[in-house]
């Protein structure tokens, strides 16, 4: 091979295994992703309510526990099931939890910020805080997408 022929080779071989690369990226791309750009497929079981419940009791007190903010009372109970799955105060289209369906449960959608283009009004929750922590939104998230049971 002269020079220029081995130059050619090399940018050639680069060129592979950037395009390689690249395969590999967009094929994970086009995976399903969560909210928080992981990549999901978790295969573990879905959380169960009274792990959920836990979750709005530590960080939904005291405007959803003591007692109910934009009609929404959180606190654990024979009742918490029931309130959860009837339809949202602010936008009635949706149910504040869809069992199967988190993109369509307004509750997921407050906890995300992007109830608004769902046509819901107010601000994301926890009102006026810092959103959830990333695994206690998967939490949320896995359990709506397990049949919320
Ligand atoms: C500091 C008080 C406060 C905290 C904490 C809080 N919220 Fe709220 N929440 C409100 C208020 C006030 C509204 C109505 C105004 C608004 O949406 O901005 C509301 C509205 C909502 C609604 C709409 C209800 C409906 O049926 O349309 C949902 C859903 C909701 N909150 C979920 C939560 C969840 C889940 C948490 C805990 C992770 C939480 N909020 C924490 C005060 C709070």
């Amino acid at each position: 091979m002269t020079p220029g022929q081995t130059a050619i080779a090399l940018m050639v071989s680069a060129l592979t295994v950037c395009a390689c690369d690249d395969a590999q990226l967009n094929d994970a791309d086009a995976r399903p992703l969560d909210v928080t750009g992981e990549l999901s497929g978790d295969t573990g079981a879905a959380p169960a309510l009274p792990e959920v419940a836990e979750i709005f009791t530590n960080r939904c007190s005291p405007c959803h526990i003591d007692r109910p903010s934009a009609g929404l009372l959180l606190a654990s109970g024979p009742e918490l099931r029931g309130r959860l799955m009837e339809a949202s105060t602010q936008q009635p289209a949706l149910r504040r939890i869809e069992a199967g369906a988190p993109d369509e449960s307004y509750l997921w959608l407050k906890l995300n910020g992007s109830h608004l283009a769902a046509d819901g009004t107010g601000a994301q929750m926890p009102f006026q805080r810092d959103p959830l922590p990333t695994d206690e939104r998967q939490t949320i998230r896995r359990w709506i997408e397990g049949g919320a049971r």
